[in-house]
């Protein structure tokens, strides 16, 4: 447990966040046809090696989560990609679950997959040099879901996946997210959030998990894409303090996600949940918030390589500020 512990400590480092560049293979090469560039695997390889080689990357960033592709892949000539941030100081994690799924019973609804043969997995994953890992519940909010059942099945696979994560000495990053979909209302999804995190909890402490060995990966508490006011950051900060005031005082810390946030937008509700007094670490674990500019302005082209990793440099730097903002902020 000490490893995990330890792992956790470092991901957590003051003034460093996560990035998510884990995007499965069909949601990567969609998002690179959108941008005009053809979705090869060549392709995924050459934009996540613009991402992790953007100069002075590990600053701001003290974790790089790949999927299964990617850590397979090699950056640069010869050197894998676990070992190529290893190198630079940030450390390598793994998207292991499988994918949300249609969930037989609860039409509409999903399940996250992946707990075959997982504990082979993740020690296949450690050799590679994974140091932490990441999994994705998904929940959507309409009139009637998300149903008791889908908060039940999902927080079940979030804990054997934690479980599982722990006893192999990776840090499991424990994602329930309910996503922005709807025009629902932020008190909704503030309702919606505590319940899937009480399951959550329950189901963790069930199966023992420690929490000062594991990263909280939560959406932030806002209104849906289609409400039609939104929520200024001081009250994203407030509520979303209050959903979280549940956890325990030895959750190793929690890195949020950005779900579609503008980039904008994200960076500056972190910003205000620096203000809240809270006994673990608030920092980012954005994957879109991050990289789309870098998509952006590189679009492909290898004479635009230098914008897409200052593009991405910047939003780091941005978030980074957020999360450093918090010691000054406690200091007074
Ligand atoms: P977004 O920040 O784009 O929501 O992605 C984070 C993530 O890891 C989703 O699983």
């Amino acid at each position: 447990m000490r490893t995990c512990r330890d792992i956790a400590t470092q991901l957590l480092a003051p003034g460093k966040g996560i990035l998510a560049a884990d995007e499965s293979i069909g949601t990567m090469s969609a998002r690179l046809v959108k941008a005009g560039v053809e979705g090869t695997a060549e392709n995924r390889r050459a934009y996540r090696e613009l991402l992790a080689t953007t100069p002075d990357l590990a600053d701001g960033v003290s974790g790089i989560i790949l999927c299964d592709e990617t850590l397979n892949q090699r950056c640069g000539d010869s050197i894998p990609f676990a070992e190529a941030l290893r190198a630079v100081g940030i450390l390598p994690g793994i998207k292991v679950d499988t994918g949300a799924k249609a969930c037989p019973g609860l039409p509409g609804e999903t399940v996250t997959e992946g707990l075959d043969g997982l504990p082979a997995r993740l020690a296949h994953y450690v050799e590679l040099g994974a140091r932490f890992a990441k999994w994705r519940a998904v929940y959507t909010i309409t009139d009637s879901t998300p149903t008791p059942g889908a908060i039940a099945v999902n927080a079940s696979a979030l804990a054997r996946y934690a479980a599982a994560c722990q006893e192999a000495g990776l840090v499991p990053i424990v994602e329930p997210e309910v996503v922005m979909n709807g025009n629902h209302s932020q008190l909704r999804c503030a309702e919606i959030t505590a319940a899937v995190h009480a399951e959550v909890r329950a189901a963790l402490a069930l199966l023992d998990v420690d929490p000062a060995g594991m990263v909280l990966k939560p959406n932030m508490i806002v209104e849906g894409a289609d409400h039609p006011t939104r929520a200024v950051p001081a009250d994203v900060a407030a509520v979303t303090g209050k959903v979280l005031q549940a956890w325990p005082d030895d959750l190793a810390g929690v890195a949020f996600l950005s779900g579609g946030q503008e980039p904008e937008r994200a960076t500056a509700n972190l910003a205000a949940l620096q203000h809240l007094r809270t006994p673990w670490p608030l920092t980012f674990s954005f994957g879109r918030a991050l990289v789309t500019p870098a998509l952006l302005a590189w679009r492909g082209h290898a004479d635009r390589y230098a914008d897409g990793q200052a593009a991405l440099a910047e939003r780091v730097r941005a978030n980074a500020a957020a999360v450093r903002s918090r010691t000054e902020l406690q200091r007074t």
